[in-house]
């Protein structure tokens, strides 16, 4: 059986503890997923540089940003030098796509490629060769506590086809509205990465939520 990873969404953290949950996801969780928002991409601004770089600072396992930002391309050596080690962008917001991907990577990062709920998997056919991963959009993102939207998981399958075959090692995240009542499926239908903010945080006890949906 192939392990699945589980990113904690900061999103849903406690920002007035945040060193606890940060410990918390250092023991328990895989990958810090980071939310960045800027109001233009989706109607809501999440956290900046210094909420970025307390989390670097103390993570002892990998962190990524997902980026729902108009121009990622501008901020990508920022990220490198917060000590981000994988970024996703957008599909619907790169103009240059293949370009963003290769500086991604020249920069010694991770290259992950995310696409909106609405957004066709089929768009992906070719970057998925140059991907390291791609981000499926299971709610509209923007904010954290939406319900996952059904058809979603369909096009994890579909997507996960067309990255047998033609790279295998690209790997699938799925980002929003994953539980443990769901993610059974989500993970049958071909995802590697499992995104949870309010599945971890909203829970009384987070420790027990991420394992409930490692168990699930
Ligand atoms: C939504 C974000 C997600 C979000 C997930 O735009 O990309 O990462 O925090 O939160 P939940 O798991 O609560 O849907
Ligand atoms: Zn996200």
């Amino acid at each position: 059986m192939k392990k699945i990873l589980i990113a904690p969404s900061m999103l849903s953290a406690d920002f007035g503890n945040l060193n606890k949950d940060i410990e918390m996801v250092n023991r328990c969780g895989d990958i810090f997923h980071l939310d960045i928002m800027d109001g233009v991409f989706v109607p809501n601004i999440s956290y900046g540089t210094p909420v970025i770089k307390a989390i670097t600072k103390n993570a002892k396992i990998p962190v990524e940003a997902h980026l729902m930002i108009v121009d990622p391309a501008k901020f990508l050596k920022d990220y490198k030098n917060f000590g981000i080690g994988s970024v996703s962008v957008h599909y619907e917001a790169c103009t240059h796509l293949d370009r963003t991907i290769a500086s991604i990577k020249e920069l010694g990062m991770k290259a992950g490629v995310a696409i909106n709920p609405a957004t066709s998997e089929q768009l992906l056919y070719d970057v998925v060769r140059i991907a390291d991963y791609i981000v499926v959009m299971s709610v509209n993102p923007g904010f954290g506590g939406q319900k996952y939207i059904p058809y979603c998981t369909e096009k994890i399958a579909r997507l996960k086809k067309i990255i047998e075959e033609n790279n295998p090692d690209c790997l699938i995240e799925v980002d929003g509205g994953v539980t443990a009542g769901n993610c059974a499926e989500i993970c049958e239908a071909g995802a590697d990465i499992l995104v949870a903010g309010s599945a971890v945080f909203s829970e009384p006890d987070p420790e027990v939520a991420i394992r409930n949906l490692r168990n699930a």
